[in-house]
């Protein structure tokens, strides 16, 4: 049930809620989670003030000499009319209608004769300007603020943090639209699809982990489709499948092994994602060419890969060549 706005307000009325004070997330710098290294952002609700980001983490600045942030050509530029607007009264000119407050997407004003009078969306709900009511968070598109774009260049690219294979894309209008990365992961620093295992990921998709290659649903538990650690767990809907399945991962120094159903030693293990996720900087057995191959880690993450000279197997327990047989479950009858 959508929450009536309508009825809200009469009883904001009598409560006089009008005044009270925004719930407006105030640590904009956080924003810069979503976007890539020197991106600046216009603060939202400021003509002047910028937020300039490096690894996610953001530094507010502010133009000087009367200038204020233009985030397409993301330059402190002239004051003017147009660029003046955009932190200026958000009714201006307005009467008897609803906009969105353009520093929370829960938060919106109700115009009255050019005045604005702050409301606030009940249940985490977000405000949506074309149909003037609050909305489930579910049905919106709003991201961190409305109209995320009007703050950066159009054309930019952000993080979606709900699914690694997922992103944002600004539009020309200042509208975002939601693209997919299908089998791979965004990249936002380099502002592109790249293979999962080369992206850090902390929210691994959930599209297609519960069904099989035919599209029936699939229970129990199933790899993340990203990494030999991590795994969902399906549950069973009878003949739908799970959409939002729990992720889960083995202890560090263990990968999941989806024949047994359980975490079990990474050398019986075949996987070909990240062999090195948890295991921190160490000499790894490949899943490839028949356990002569091995792989060089570095803090987690795959670095390089060799093969042992003389036609020697690897020997993972004793992190070297060896002329001795080697036949890890990972590795044996696998070229
Ligand atoms: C607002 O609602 C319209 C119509 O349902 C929808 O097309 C639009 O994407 C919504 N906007 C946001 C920001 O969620």
């Amino acid at each position: 049930m959508k929450w009536s706005i309508g009825y809200g307000l009469g009883v904001c009325l009598l409560a006089l809620c009008w005044f009270q004070t925004s719930q407006a997330i105030t640590h904009f710098e956080d924003m810069c989670r979503l976007f890539k290294t020197g991106i600046k952002i216009r603060k939202p609700g400021t003509c002047d003030s910028y937020i300039q980001c490096a690894s996610g983490h953001g530094m507010e600045y502010q133009c000087t000499n009367g200038q204020n942030f233009d985030a397409s050509s993301q330059k402190c530029v002239a004051a003017t009319t147009a660029n003046k607007a955009v932190c200026a009264n958000v009714c201006e000119g307005l009467d008897d209608m609803w906009v969105s407050d353009p520093t929370d997407c829960a938060n919106y004003f109700y115009c009255w004769n050019s005045v604005a009078y702050l409301g606030h969306c009940e249940n985490k709900e977000h405000f949506n300007e074309t149909t003037q009511s609050c909305e489930y968070i579910s049905d919106s598109l709003c991201v961190e603020v409305a109209n995320i774009c009007k703050l950066v260049p159009s054309g930019t690219k952000f993080r979606r943090e709900a699914d690694c294979s997922d992103y944002y894309e600004c539009g020309k209008t200042g509208s975002h639209t939601l693209k997919s990365c299908s089998n791979q992961y965004f990249d936002v620093e380099l502002g592109k699809c790249m293979a999962k295992d080369k992206v850090e990921c902390s929210a691994h998709s959930k599209k297609k982990i519960c069904v099989d290659s035919k599209n029936k649903p699939v229970t129990g538990y199933v790899s993340d489709g990203a990494t030999c650690r991590g795994y969902f767990s399906c549950n069973y809907y009878g003949s739908v499948a799970d959409v939002d399945p729990i992720w889960l991962q083995c202890p560090e120094g263990q990968f999941f092994d989806k024949d047994i159903q359980k975490c079990a030693k990474p050398s019986s293990v075949v996987c070909t994602f990240n062999r090195c996720e948890g295991r921190g900087t160490m000499f790894v057995t490949s899943s490839k060419n028949n356990c002569h191959n091995y792989i060089q880690c570095e803090n987690n993450v795959e670095v390089a890969e060799f093969t042992c000279l003389w036609d020697y197997f690897f020997d993972e327990a004793h992190q070297t060549c060896t002329k001795a047989m080697i036949y890890d479950g990972c590795c044996d009858g696998r070229d």
